[in-house]
């Protein structure tokens, strides 16, 4: 189930790392490669020799070994691997993981990676409930690393509630299902589009809105986590380019559009970017001057409607095509129509009036048209919002629906 996928386990520091020679042996069974990196925290609680003994290889702990950096590297430890996955992953390396910290050969070698990233955290209760362990989850999600429990049940601490490390046979599941299943929309290709656009005025000014990037990135980041491959076409924004999302960066409407029909087919096209409506007409080659002679006026011209494009019918259309609604009163009823008006199958309904702080805030409150009627999501962070969303995706998906959204309207 497993067989010739390289894992490098990364044990860091806390009761729970006594498991992971089981863990080891768990992943082995299943046909696993497994090769082990211990902190020095983890090295507390189970010794280097029961590691190298399971996984009948070096176990490596220094990130200033010489003869390592010379044969093996810290890159070099996660480029042999297929994935990473930490665990127990204390709530000190998800802060350092969120922070991007490099202190140590683990902490380094998470940095230094571009393979996909899977945690098991285990802690106290109240530390796994605290804000900030809280805030660092919803970070990694957001970047594409995927979350193993923790479970709820007795602690050591003699305390009750989540916070226990996931049992290593529930580990090896998710890792079976990263691999194979639990991934509903391998071999689809899903096309986001997030954040702004910016539209210039002359090489120095632009037209531009208050939109973070923040949901449309989310929701790309989710879709890889169930196997898509995503193609993330986003304006300016100051986020990272999520983990496994190919992301192409645009100024424009015109550029998002451009950048949006070279990347079709898609069989999911998912618009969340808040294209700027209008342009100037003519943007001006040089900064323009306050030239005493009265002010300038902008001429505008309408942008592209990306999302009515790519819902139009045709042989490239996507079998799916999702849109947001950004509105600030009768949030549902405009969204209802604007679903009509761009022929799109769902609408995402999102009410953007400054006192929700929506825009460049992290929680959203959506309301799902679809055919089928109107689901009232809770307020959610934005990555439970991308989450729920992706998910919804591969349910409609795998329900094989019919191509023109059999339940949409
Ligand atoms: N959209 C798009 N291209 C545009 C304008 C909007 O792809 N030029 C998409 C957005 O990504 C979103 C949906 O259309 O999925 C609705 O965007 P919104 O800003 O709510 O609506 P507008 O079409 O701009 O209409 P209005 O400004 O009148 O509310």
């Amino acid at each position: 189930m497993l067989s010739g996928k390289r894992i490098l386990l990364i044990v860091t520091g806390g009761i729970a790392a006594y498991k992971t020679p089981d863990l080891v042996r768990r992943l082995r069974e299943r046909g696993a490669q497994v090769r082990c990196v211990l902190t020095a925290g983890g090295a507390q609680f189970v010794t280097p020799l029961a590691l190298g003994a399971v996984t009948g290889d070096k176990v490596y702990q220094d990130l200033f070994d010489l003869t390592d950096e010379q044969e093996m590297g810290h890159i070099q430890l996660s480029r042999d691997a297929d994935v990473i996955l930490v665990a127990p992953a204390s709530a000190d390396v998800l802060a350092k993981m969120a922070g991007g910290l490099a202190t140590d050969l683990a902490t380094t070698a998470l940095l230094a990676t571009d393979k996909p990233v899977m945690v098991a955290p285990a802690m106290n209760v109240r530390m796994w409930q605290h804000a900030a362990t809280q805030a660092n989850i919803e970070t990694l999600k957001s970047r594409g690393v995927t979350v193993i429990g923790p479970e709820e049940g007795d602690m050591a601490c003699g305390e009750f509630g989540p916070g226990r490390m996931s049992e290593p046979l529930d580990i090896a599941q998710a890792l079976i299902d990263f691999f194979h299943g639990g991934q509903p929309l391998r071999g689809k290709h899903a096309l986001v589009t997030s954040g702004p656009t910016h539209e210039p005025i002359d090489p120095v000014r632009y037209i531009a809105n208050r939109s973070s990037g923040k949901q449309g990135h989310a929701i790309a980041a989710a879709l890889a986590a169930l196997g898509a491959r995503v193609t993330l076409v986003t304006g300016p924004v100051t986020l990272k380019d999520p983990i496994g999302v190919a992301t192409v960066h645009v100024e424009t409407a015109r550029d998002m559009l451009a950048a949006c029909t070279e990347a079709l087919p898609a069989d999911i096209a998912v618009c969340a970017a808040a294209v700027a409506d209008w342009r100037t007409a003519d943007a001006a080659p040089e900064k323009m001057k306050k030239d005493g002679k009265g002010l300038p006026a902008l001429a505008l011209a309408e942008n592209p409607d990306i999302l009515a494009t790519l819902a139009a019918p045709g042989k490239n259309r996507p079998a799916l095509v999702v849109g947001f609604a950004a509105e600030t009163e009768n949030v549902v009823g405009h969204a209802v129509a604007k679903l009509k008006k761009k022929g799109c199958d769902w609408i995402c309904a999102n009410d953007v009036s400054p006192e929700t702080g929506t825009f460049g805030g992290d929680m959203n409150r959506v309301h799902l048209v679809t055919g089928s009627g109107v689901e009232d999501w809770p307020p959610q962070t934005k990555t439970q919002v991308g989450e729920r969303l992706a998910q919804r995706i591969a349910d409609h998906v795998t329900a094989g629906a019919d191509a023109t959204g059999a339940d949409a309207e």
